[in-house]
């Protein structure tokens, strides 16, 4: 018997907007719904990926130029695809990914100002066509992001950039989910922790109920 296809659930937001939380929490309640679930994450989820991770995050390097940065994201992202997402979907796994090509048009496309039709042609070599069922989007103020990271301290090479270029991230992001609202959430993410994990539950039981309908 061909399994029934898996489901990607991809999680975005700014900095600080609590990703790694609620995808603990998505993760347990798959779990306890029977649902095979995987959880990865971008840049990384493979070798390739997290060398690449290790790279456009390092804060000493500094010369990362707008474009090589651009193309490590879809390195990384090309990698993913068919040495784990593909195959995980096609064997009826739902995977939950943190981040996925949303983040490219956000970061690299609002914040680095790079022109949108030239991620779509990077995304149509990396992508294979793949995009997410579901998009939970962590929607933050970009001040009340910058107090949590702020607390964590070290900050990565991108969370160095100023308030401007988050401004932009954010405003892509909430565009993008403006543009495909059946595919994003928009979750208030200056909720507590567990009124936002109520809100993606909520739009996850939704998704489970048209894959078994
Ligand atoms: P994080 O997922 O732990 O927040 O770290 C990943 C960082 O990489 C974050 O600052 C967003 C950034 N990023 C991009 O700039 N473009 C991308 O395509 C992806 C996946 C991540």
């Amino acid at each position: 018997m061909i399994p029934a296809r898996g489901r990607l659930i991809t999680l975005e937001g700014g900095e600080g907007a609590g990703k790694s939380t609620l995808l603990a929490g998505l993760l347990a309640h798959l779990r306890q719904r029977g649902i095979d679930a995987l959880q990865t994450r971008e840049p990384g989820g493979t070798a390739l990926g997290e060398a690449v991770r290790g790279l456009v995050l390092d804060p000493s390097l500094r010369g990362i130029t707008v474009q090589a940065e651009l193309l490590l994201m879809f390195t990384a992202r090309a990698q993913l695809v068919r040495e784990v997402l593909r195959p995980a979907l096609a064997a009826g796994r739902w995977v939950v990914c943190d981040r996925f090509t949303d983040a490219s048009y956000a970061y690299q496309g609002g914040g680095r100002g790079l022109d949108p039709a030239l991620i779509a042609q990077l995304e149509a070599i990396a992508t294979d066509g793949l995009r997410p069922d579901l998009t939970l989007l962590l929607d933050l103020p970009v001040e009340r992001g910058r107090e949590r990271t702020h607390v964590r301290g070290d900050a990565d090479r991108i969370e160095r950039e100023d308030d401007g270029f988050f401004e932009r991230v954010r405003a892509v992001y909430l565009a993008r989910a403006a543009a495909e609202p059946r595919r994003f959430r928009v979750l208030d993410a200056s909720q507590p922790v567990h009124a936002v994990l109520t809100d993606a539950i909520a739009a996850i039981e939704e998704l489970r109920k048209d894959a078994e309908g």
